[in-house]
């Protein structure tokens, strides 16, 4: 049986660590690194979200200037406000939930976050950022993917990392940040992805699988070399009946049975969820610093 990742676990000391660091903030600094979040519409997914990370936020101590509208909101409000929250000085990060309704460009949306206040690293300027290694704003499930497995003591340094899935929110920069040069990267990274033939061949070949396809049932013990690690990212909805919700959480990996397989496996959910809520904070909190001219 592997060892099970628990990414709720590792969020929980992180966090822990976090609230430390910020109470000697706002003692040493008077600095109560601010958040804003904008969220347009009612998706559940998003609303539920939205939700945990407010909380984690409030845990730890950042505080949440929270902009919520209706799913006809227009793009063009949107922009102003982006633009008024770039030179509130009191406002550190800004993140826009994602998915946004149809009559609004995301990545416009995206584009007109201050790249120093993205603390989703989904701007430009940061992806390239990662690129080429420069310093910047790492998304979070790609960073809390990687503390996952630094912090429990998994080599990445030599291995062959497989990542199923290409998005640009997961694959692709997980793949970009782990063939970095430095200690807690310098893989071999493959992409996995629809346009791939023969994926288990693939998948097999790895030490660390990465599975971020957003479909349940994409990978099954077939799949996976015997003491591989695998990292579920899947948060896939499925009707049950037996719960108040009506649903479940499954990930994008067949549990069960990998895990008789692998030597290590992140559950879901308990796995990488949380390590991208967590990521997140970390974000906001360097960016508070780096803005009020405090070293990390
Ligand atoms: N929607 C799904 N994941 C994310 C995320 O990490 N950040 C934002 N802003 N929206 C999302």
């Amino acid at each position: 049986m592997a060892k099970i990742l628990s990414g709720k676990d590792l969020a929980q000391t992180m966090r822990e660590e976090m609230k430390t660091e910020l109470a000697e903030l706002k003692e040493k600094h008077n600095l109560v690194p601010t958040l804003a979040v904008v969220l347009v519409g009612d998706d559940p997914a998003s609303l539920s979200y939205v939700k945990g990370k407010e909380k984690a936020c409030a845990e730890v101590g950042i505080e949440v200037r929270k902009f919520k509208f209706e799913a006809d909101y227009a793009e063009g409000s949107l922009l102003k406000l982006i633009a008024e929250l770039n030179t509130d000085p009191d406002v550190n990060g800004i993140l826009v939930q994602l998915p946004l309704p149809d009559q609004i460009n995301e990545e416009k949306v995206l584009y007109a976050i201050d790249p120093e206040k993205d603390v989703d690293g989904f701007h430009p300027i940061n992806v390239g950022r990662l690129m080429i290694g420069a310093p910047g704003y790492v998304p979070g499930t790609p960073h809390g993917i990687q503390k996952m497995l630094s912090r429990n003591n998994i080599e990445i340094s030599g291995k062959h990392v497989v990542i199923v899935g290409r998005s640009n929110i997961v694959g692709k920069p997980l793949a970009l940040l782990l063939i970095q040069k430095n200690k807690e990267a310098n893989a071999t990274v493959t992409i996995c992805h629809t346009g791939t033939k023969n994926i288990g061949e693939i998948t097999k070949l790895a030490d660390i699988l990465v599975v971020a396809a957003g479909r349940p049932h994409t990978v099954n013990a077939g799949m996976v070399k015997p003491g591989a690690v695998v990292i579920d990212v899947g948060v896939n909805r499925v009707e049950d009946a037996t719960k108040k919700s009506g649903f479940r959480l499954i990930g994008d990996v067949e549990f069960d049975e990998v895990s008789e397989k692998a030597s290590a496996i992140s559950p879901v959910p308990g796995g990488v969820g949380p390590m991208t809520i967590t990521m997140l904070l970390h974000n906001v909190i360097r960016a508070a610093k780096k803005q009020s001219g405090i070293k990390d």
